[in-house]
C-alpha cells in the first residue's frame, strides 16, 4: 500500500554530513544569517541584492505579482551588458581576465574586461549596421568560443533578444527555434571543433535558414576554415563587419522588466517551450546566486563552468552571473576526452582553477573512468565543486569529493531549471553541513515545499511534488508567444495555492533536508508504491562495481510495474564476470538491502552507453520502450541516436540473464 497522504516512498537514508571546515566558514561571503535576514523581509532582501548591480534608476518597488504574473524591481532601469563589462573597466579593473579561453586543438584566448568591452562594443555597433535594435530576436548557434558570449552581450546592450540554440542541435531543431522567435538575425560560424576533429556547421545553419523570410542576415564565425556555402547579400564574415567597427559603443538603460533573452527548452509534448527571462530580476539573481553559492571572490577566485553556452547553465553561470561579479572564468570549447581523459583535470592544473562546476553525468563518467586519471593532476587550487542538471547519487557526490576535491572542498548540489534561470536549492558552502546527494534547502530569499496531490505539505520524512509557493527575481515570466500554455504547463495543477509546479518529485529527510526524486513523468509504480528512478538509480551506483545507472519501470502483471535496471559499469571492473548471473544477483540483493526489496529490480542489465539527451539527462522513455519490447520511439533529441541500437542489440545477446 502507498503511505497515505504522501506522493512518493520514501526509501534510501543517508547519515553522512560534511559540514564546512572553520577556516572556510570564517571567510564565506555567506553566513547563517542570511536566511533569518530573507525570512524576516523578503523584498528588503531582494532589494539589498539588487543593490549589487549598478542602475541608472531606481526601481520605485521591488515586487508586483499578479499571479502567474511576477515584476521585480519595478520602475527600475539598468544595462545588463554595462553591469556586466563597463562597469569593471571604470573600477580600475580592465587589466583583469575575464576569460581564459581554451579551444579543443589547443589553442587558447586570454580576454581581459578591457578586451571584452571593446569586443562587445564592436559587436553591438556591427549588430546595429545590419538593422538589429531594441525587441529584435536574433538566433545565435556557435561552438564555444569567446564570439558566443560578445554575441550575447551585444544583443543585451542593445536591448535585443537573443535565442541561443546548441551547437549540437539539427537545421530542422534552429529552424522551428527561429520561425517561433521571429528572429532577424542568425550568428553562427563555419564550423566547429568536435572531438578533434572540425565538423561542418554553417552547412546545416544554412539549411535552417533556407526558409525562414524573418531572417535577414546571417553573420559568420570564422572558427575551422571549413569552406562553406555562401549566400552574396545575407551571409557577412564576422571578421568583415565587426573588426571595422569603432570599439566604442553608447549604452542605453532599459526597463528592469525589458526581455534579455528566450531559451528554448524541450516540453513533454512536441513543440520545443520558448522561455523568457528579463533584465533586472534576472541578473540579480544570476550575480546573487553565483556570489554566495560559489563562494566567489573578484579578482583571486579562478571559475570554472564546463556547460555549453546553449543551455540555462552556460547563460547564468558562463556569462551573466560570473561577468556581473567580476569573475575571471575558463571557458572550454572542447569535449573531456579530447585528446586524453585527463583534460578538464589539466585545464584546472593550469589555470588554477578555484571553482568547479559541473553535471552529475560527467562524474559519472569521470568514475567510468576512473579515479587515476584525476590522481595524475595537482588539483590543489580547487576550493569548491559545483553540481546540476540530474540529481547526484551519493556515491558520485562521494566520489567527486574524494577524488576530485581531495576531501577538502565543499560540494554544492545546485537545484533549478531553464524556467527558474537562477539557482534555487542548494548548500551554502560555508554554511551547510551537506548531506551527499541531497540539494539541502532553498538560499535565502527562495522559497519551496514538498507537497501532495492535494497540496499539504508532506513533513518530515515525506515524499511529494516540489513546488515554488513563492515568486522570486529570475523567474521565468512567460513561454513566448504562448500565455495559454504557460498557465498550463506551471500554474495549473495548484493553481488554487498560486504554486508554480516544477514537474520534479521530491522529499524531506528527517532533518528537513531536500532530496529531489527526478521528474514525476519518470516516478515508477510497484505494488501500489510510488518508487522514485532516482532512489533505485543512486543504490545501483553505490555498488562498487557500478559507474551509471538508469532505472524504469516496465508493466507487470503482478505488481504494476517491475523494475528494470540499466548499469554502467566502473573503470576496471572484470567485465564478463560483472555481467554473470552471480553479479548480476548480487546487484539485485544489493538493492535490496540498500533501500528495501520492494525496489529489487526484476531486470539488470549491463550496457555500454545509456540513451541521453544533448545535456545529459537520461532518456528514460527510450529505456521503458527496450523494457516493454515495443519498438523504440522517437530518438531525435539524443546525443549519440546509435545507442539505442547497442542497447537493444545487446540485449538479444544477453537474454535469459535474470
Ligand atoms: O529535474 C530537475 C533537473 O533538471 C531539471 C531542469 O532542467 P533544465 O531546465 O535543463 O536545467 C538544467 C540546469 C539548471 C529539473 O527540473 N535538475 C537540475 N538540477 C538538479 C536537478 N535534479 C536534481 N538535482 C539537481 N541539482
Amino acid at each position: 500500500m502507498a503511505e497515505s497522504g504522501a506522493t512518493l516512498s520514501n526509501l534510501s537514508h543517508e547519515d553522512r554530513t560534511f559540514p564546512p571546515s572553520e577556516e572556510f566558514a570564517a571567510q564565506a561571503n555567506a553566513t547563517a544569517e542570511w536566511y533569518d535576514r530573507a525570512d524576516a523581509d523578503r523584498e528588503a532582501f531582494w532589494a539589498e541584492q539588487a543593490d549589487r548591480l549598478t542602475w541608472s534608476k531606481k526601481w520605485d518597488s521591488v515586487l508586483e505579482w499578479d499571479a502567474p504574473f511576477a515584476k521585480w524591481f519595478v520602475g527600475g532601469q539598468l544595462n545588463v551588458a554595462y553591469n556586466c563589462v563597463d562597469r569593471h573597466v571604470e573600477d580600475g579593473h580592465g587589466d583583469q581576465v575575464a576569460f581564459h579561453w581554451e579551444g579543443e586543438p589547443g589553442d587558447t584566448r586570454t580576454i581581459t574586461y578591457a578586451d571584452l568591452q571593446r569586443e562587445v562594443c564592436r559587436t553591438a555597433n556591427a549588430l546595429t549596421e545590419l538593422g538589429v535594435g531594441k525587441g529584435d530576436r536574433v538566433a545565435i548557434q556557435l561552438p564555444m568560443i569567446p564570439e558566443a558570449a560578445f554575441a550575447m552581450l551585444a544583443c543585451a546592450r542593445l536591448g535585443a533578444l537573443h535565442s541561443v540554440v546548441f551547437g549540437g542541435f539539427s537545421p530542422s531543431a534552429l529552424r522551428s527555434r527561429i520561425e517561433d522567435a521571429e528572429a532577424k538575425l542568425l550568428i553562427t560560424s563555419d564550423g566547429q571543433y568536435r572531438r578533434g576533429k572540425p565538423a561542418p556547421m554553417k552547412e546545416n545553419t544554412d539549411q535552417a535558414v533556407a526558409d525562414t523570410p524573418t531572417i535577414e542576415h546571417v553573420l559568420v564565425v570564422k572558427r575551422t576554415e571549413t569552406d562553406v556555402p555562401w549566400t552574396e547579400g545575407r551571409d557577412v564574415w564576422w571578421h568583415d563587419i565587426v573588426d571595422r567597427q569603432p570599439d566604442t559603443h553608447e549604452y542605453e538603460s532599459f526597463d528592469s522588466e525589458h526581455p534579455l533573452y528566450i531559451l528554448y527548452t524541450s516540453g513533454t509534448t512536441g513543440k520545443p517551450k520558448g522561455i523568457l527571462h528579463t533584465s533586472g530580476g534576472y541578473l540579480t539573481q544570476a550575480a546573487y546566486t553565483h556570489h554566495v553559492v560559489f563562494d566567489h571572490k573578484p579578482g583571486e577566485s579562478v571559475y570554472w563552468c564546463t556547460a555549453d553556452i546553449g543551455w540555462v547553465t552556460g547563460h547564468s553561470y558562463i556569462v551573466y552571473g560570473p561577468l556581473a561579479n567580476r569573475a575571471t572564468s575558463v571557458m572550454y570549447e572542447g569535449t573531456p576526452n579530447t585528446p586524453h581523459e585527463g583534460r578538464h583535470w589539466e585545464i584546472v592544473q593550469k589555470y588554477g582553477v578555484t571553482i568547479y562546476y559541473t553535471a552529475p553525468t560527467l562524474i559519472r563518467t569521470f568514475m567510468k573512468w576512473g579515479k587515476e586519471i584525476p590522481e595524475k593532476y595537482d588539483l590543489s587550487s580547487l576550493r569548491v565543486l559545483g553540481s546540476v542538471g540530474e540529481p547526484i547519487n551519493p556515491e558520485a557526490w562521494i566520489w567527486y569529493r574524494e577524488n576530485v576535491g581531495r576531501n577538502n572542498c565543499p560540494i554544492v548540489d545546485t537545484w533549478w531549471q531553464t524556467e527558474t534561470g537562477a539557482i534555487m536549492i542548494s548548500p551554502l558552502p560555508g554554511v551547510t553541513a551537506a548531506k551527499p546527494g541531497s540539494a539541502m534547502r532553498p538560499l535565502p530569499g527562495i522559497s519551496a515545499e514538498v507537497v501532495t496531490e492535494e497540496a499539504e505539505p508532506v513533513g518530515p520524512g515525506g515524499g511529494g511534488y516540489l513546488v515554488l509557493d513563492k515568486p522570486w527575481p529570475a523567474m521565468l515570466r512567460g513561454i513566448w508567444g504562448d500565455e495559454e500554455r504557460y498557465r498550463e504547463t506551471y500554474w495549473s495543477r495548484f493553481a488554487k495555492q498560486g504554486y508554480y509546479f516544477a514537474g520534479d518529485g521530491a522529499k524531506y529527510d528527517d532533518d528537513g533536508a531536500i532530496w529531489l526524486l527526478g521528474r514525476v513523468d519518470d516516478v515508477m509504480n510497484v505494488s501500489g508504491h510510488r518508487i522514485s528512478t532516482t532512489e533505485v538509480e543512486s543504490a545501483l551506483v553505490s555498488h562498487p562495481t557500478v559507474a551509471e545507472a538508469a532505472v524504469v519501470g516496465a508493466s507487470d502483471p503482478t505488481t504494476g510495474q517491475g523494475i528494470v535496471a540499466f548499469v554502467i559499469l566502473r573503470g576496471g571492473v572484470a567485465q564478463d564476470e560483472a555481467k554473470g548471473a552471480d553479479a548480476i544477483k548480487a546487484l539485485r540483493d544489493h538493492v535490496s538491502k540498500e533501500i528495501g526489496p520492494i525496489a529489487k529490480p526484476r531486470q539488470i542489465m549491463v550496457v555500454e552507453e545509456l540513451p541521453k539527451t544533448r545535456s545529459g539527462k537520461i532518456m528514460r522513455r527510450l529505456l521503458r520502450d527496450v523494457a516493454e519490447n515495443r519498438e523504440v520511439g522517437d530518438v531525435t533529441t539524443l546525443a549519440d541516436s546509435s545507442v539505442m541500437d547497442l542497447i537493444s542489440a545487446g540485449l538479444q545477446e544477453g537474454k535469459g540473464d535474470d
